[in-house]
């Protein structure tokens, strides 16, 4: 496990370096606008997004620096997606990765305006990534985190999320968590994938892993809502209950939340065992993504 989390670090030390080479420096005007940036991508998140993009790469032996600037892509989109997400409007939280909620700190109207700048930002940098090495890929990719984040995919998983949940039932639940977080975890495995050399059966059973795992980290982070520790969250529990959220603890309660985990887990770990390749690390990636408490 200790060799995990080394690797770990050195995969989340990669990222930060990319984010920090691509993103202008945050004196860059119109100020401050480079600076809410700055304050919401480096502020401790756990990157995993771009680091299932690395490791399913490192599998397939592929090309990793397509591998890193298309993870870190993904990751803007998720850091952007949390700037919404927080909004009084939205979840009204004021903690995020242990540090006040960046509309806490800057004026909301500039901090709206800066998710959506970097939303923006992620497909500039996939396309500037990828168009001299591979122009199809890029087409193919942007096409993709495009339908990953539109109408269909994430914005349509949080549009639900935030209707009143009484009369929804366990499909509207699962559309929600595929939605509005499996679809980019989802995109994180694809990239990793879609940037090495791969045929239909291994891109079937990356897609399939994808799924399971996207769906899990929602309901993990389900869990944590319901019995997770503030401090060691960054963020504060009990968010869901407060605000009514249809989530796989009010669903189904705790108790049979946590089967369903496990039940999945199982689940994308043979998934990985039937593929013939070095699975070592993305093995304890998942289980860490399982079995975490922040
Ligand atoms: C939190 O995502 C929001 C969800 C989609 C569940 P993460 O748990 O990946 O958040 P950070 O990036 O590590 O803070
Ligand atoms: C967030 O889900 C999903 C997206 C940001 C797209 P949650 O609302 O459950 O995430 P947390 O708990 O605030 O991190
Ligand atoms: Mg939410
Ligand atoms: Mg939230
Ligand atoms: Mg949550």
């Amino acid at each position: 496990m200790i060799e995990f989390f080394e690797q770990y670090k050195e995969k989340q030390k990669k990222v930060e370096e990319k984010l920090r080479e691509i993103l202008p420096d945050k004196n860059t005007p119109p100020k401050p606008m480079y600076e809410i940036m700055h304050y919401v991508l480096f502020n401790g998140g756990k990157r995993i997004r771009p680091i299932l993009t690395l490791s399913v790469n490192e599998i397939l032996n592929g090309d990793i620096d397509l591998a890193l600037i298309s993870g870190c892509a993904v990751e803007i989109v998720h850091n952007s997606s949390l700037i919404f997400d927080d909004l009084p409007s939205m979840d009204n939280a004021s903690i995020r990765r242990g540090k006040l909620c960046v509309h806490k700190v800057y004026p909301e109207g500039q901090v709206i305006i800066v998710a959506d700048a970097m939303m923006n930002f992620a497909f500039e940098i996939l396309y500037s990534g990828l168009i001299e090495k591979d122009e199809d890929l890029a087409l193919k990719m942007i096409n993709i985190l495009a339908k990953t984040i539109g109408s269909q995919g994430m914005v349509a998983g949080q549009f639900y999320d935030l209707l009143e949940s009484k009369n929804f039932n366990l499909s509207n639940l699962r559309y929600i968590h595929l939605n509005k977080t499996g679809k980019l975890i989802e995109t994180s495995v694809l990239f990793g994938v879609l940037t090495s050399q791969y045929n239909d059966k291994i891109l079937k059973k990356f897609s399939a892993y994808a799924k399971i795992i996207g769906l899990t980290f929602q309901i993990i982070d389900d869990i944590l809502d319901y019995e997770g520790d503030a401090e060691r969250l960054g963020k504060l529990p009990g968010k869901d209950k407060e605000l009514n959220k249809l989530s796989f603890v009010s669903y189904f309660g705790l108790n049979k939340a946590k089967q369903i985990a496990n039940k999945l887990f199982d689940n994308a770990i043979s998934l990985l065992r039937s593929f013939k390749g070095d699975i070592e690390f993305l093995e304890a990636l998942t289980t860490f993504l399982f079995k975490r408490n922040y």
